[in-house]
């Protein structure tokens, strides 16, 4: 992409269906992803559409993508798209710092979940699966969709803030993240300071927590010497250029900031993976082999999990193929930019859709079906379940180890099976993050 004056460049064509007032708005809202979906049909690789007075560029295929997820955020901004992340995640933090105080905490992020801890993060991780599936004997039937929220939740919480936090979980936490949920719903992202109940609630929890982890900040300085290896730990130490830590409003920030970015996304793949499971035996009997052959001389869990298991991870692939848990990812143009000769201007917002871009039969032969031997495209930039560029997903290995630490525990010992039809299970497209509809309901049976 590069700059240009705007006179001799083409406008994006428009996508049809527009209404006076609300623009693409209803359609959107019924089904986001087919919107996107046929905005690209319609006009290409660019669609403007109007998201109730908001002009939004949809850029699709690889070449677009590309230049999206690449180009620098000197001309494309995130802090725009998200300003309703401010009062959750805190005024000063990620989106609201100023530029290099975000990118010194967004390294602090990824340090915490990339390198050094990642050890500590399996173990935690097998060890609350142990104690999730301990209690269900030999047979039953779950809804999976909860369970992998409150699941990823422990495990969440256990490797962000450390065991003692985990151990002492209170309902009161819950609560409160609960309602800082609460206050990232669509109309946030109209005006985050509305007067509105939802507001109040999400402005209380977020300074109680601060509250909470502060103690546990102030409980660890006072005890220096221990060595914790969970992401508050790494928030604690990491440093500005002037050599000042954190505060403990940035270090709540970062836990928070973290955790929404990890948490539904990681329980909503979860689901997806086990009802493709249930619904695809004979791929499920290939990855069962490969485990059996992994673990059969008794090897733990906690260090398989690091390594490459190609064969599950192939089947996760596909399921984030087909189930991207962020289907839209947008930014707010900051100047005019010539993209090919067509003009996007400077205040529009510019999309890219993962759901549309991997369901691109030219790059995925008949998308709808799951395949996880299906060839990989010549491209990096037609398969983005974790976007890409300078802000690729810093969870994205932390995300595979615990999906691979969860399926490696479960699948030896349970065979999965539906419960309704399968096209009862579908995409529930109702939240910010892709999920399965509720109840997914799957019954389990412990293998001879
Ligand atoms: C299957 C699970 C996951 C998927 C599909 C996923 C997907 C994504 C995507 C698409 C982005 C880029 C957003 C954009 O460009 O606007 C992103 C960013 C991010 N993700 Fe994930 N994510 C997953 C799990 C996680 C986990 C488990 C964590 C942390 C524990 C995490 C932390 C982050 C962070 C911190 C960013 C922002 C990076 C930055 O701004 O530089 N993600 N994720």
């Amino acid at each position: 992409m590069t700059e240009s004056t705007a006179t001799e460049l083409k406008q994006p064509p428009k996508v049809s269906g527009e209404k006076p007032d609300s623009g693409h708005m209803e359609e959107f809202n019924v089904n986001f992803a087919r919107f996107l979906m046929r905005c690209n049909a319609e006009c290409g690789e660019l669609a403007e559409f109007n998201m109730g007075g908001q002009q939004t560029i949809l850029m699709s295929g690889p070449e677009a993508q590309e230049a999206f997820l690449k180009t620098l955020d000197k001309k494309l901004s995130r802090a725009a798209s998200y300003k309703a992340t401010v009062p959750v995640f805190g005024e000063g933090v990620i989106f609201d710092a100023p530029p290099d105080r975000m990118k010194t905490q967004l390294k602090i992020q990824v340090d915490a979940l990339r390198y050094q801890n990642m050890k500590n993060y399996a173990s935690v991780i097998a060890e609350e699966v142990e104690q999730w599936v301990s209690g269900w004997g030999d047979e039953g039937e779950l809804d999976f969709v909860d369970e992998f929220i409150q699941l990823t939740l422990h495990t969440a919480c256990h490797c962000l803030l450390g065991k003692d936090f985990r151990e002492r979980m209170t309902e009161e936490f819950k609560n409160l993240y609960h309602d800082l949920e609460k206050g990232l719903q669509a109309i946030a992202f109209v005006d985050p300071y509305m007067q509105q109940p939802v507001f109040e609630a999400r402005d209380a929890a977020r300074a109680r927590l601060q509250e909470l982890i502060s103690e546990i900040i102030a409980d660890r300085r006072a005890n220096s010497d221990v060595e914790y290896g969970d992401a508050l730990e790494t928030f604690m130490s990491g440093t500005y250029k002037d050599s000042t830590h954190l505060t403990d409003n940035e270090v709540t920030g970062l836990v928070i900031a973290t955790m929404f970015a990890g948490h539904h996304t990681s329980s909503g793949t979860a689901a997806w993976a086990l009802i493709e499971f249930a619904k695809n035996p004979e791929y499920t009997a290939e990855v069962l082999e490969e485990l059996t052959e992994l673990f059969k001389d008794g090897q733990e869990l906690t260090f398989e999990a690091l390594r490459e298991i190609p064969k599950l991870e192939r089947f996760v692939e596909e399921v984030l193929r087909l189930h991207p848990p962020l289907i839209l990812l947008m930014r707010q143009l900051l100047e005019d930019v010539d993209y090919n000769g067509t003009l996007l201007e400077a205040g529009k917002t510019v999309a890219i859709s993962t759901y549309g871009s991997h369901r691109n039969p030219g790059y995925f032969p008949d998308p709808e079906v799951f395949n996880p031997h299906r060839e990989k495209p010549d491209t990096l930039w037609a398969y983005i379940p974790f976007g890409g560029g300078p802000h690729k997903c810093a969870g994205n290995a932390f995300a595979m180890m615990q999906l691979k630490s969860i399926f490696a525990a479960l699948l030896p010992r349970y065979d999965f099976e539906l419960v309704d039809a399968p096209e009862a299970y579908d995409d529930d497209l109702s939240a910010m993050v892709l999920k399965p509809t509720s109840p997914s309901r799957i019954r389990y049976k412990r293998r001879k």
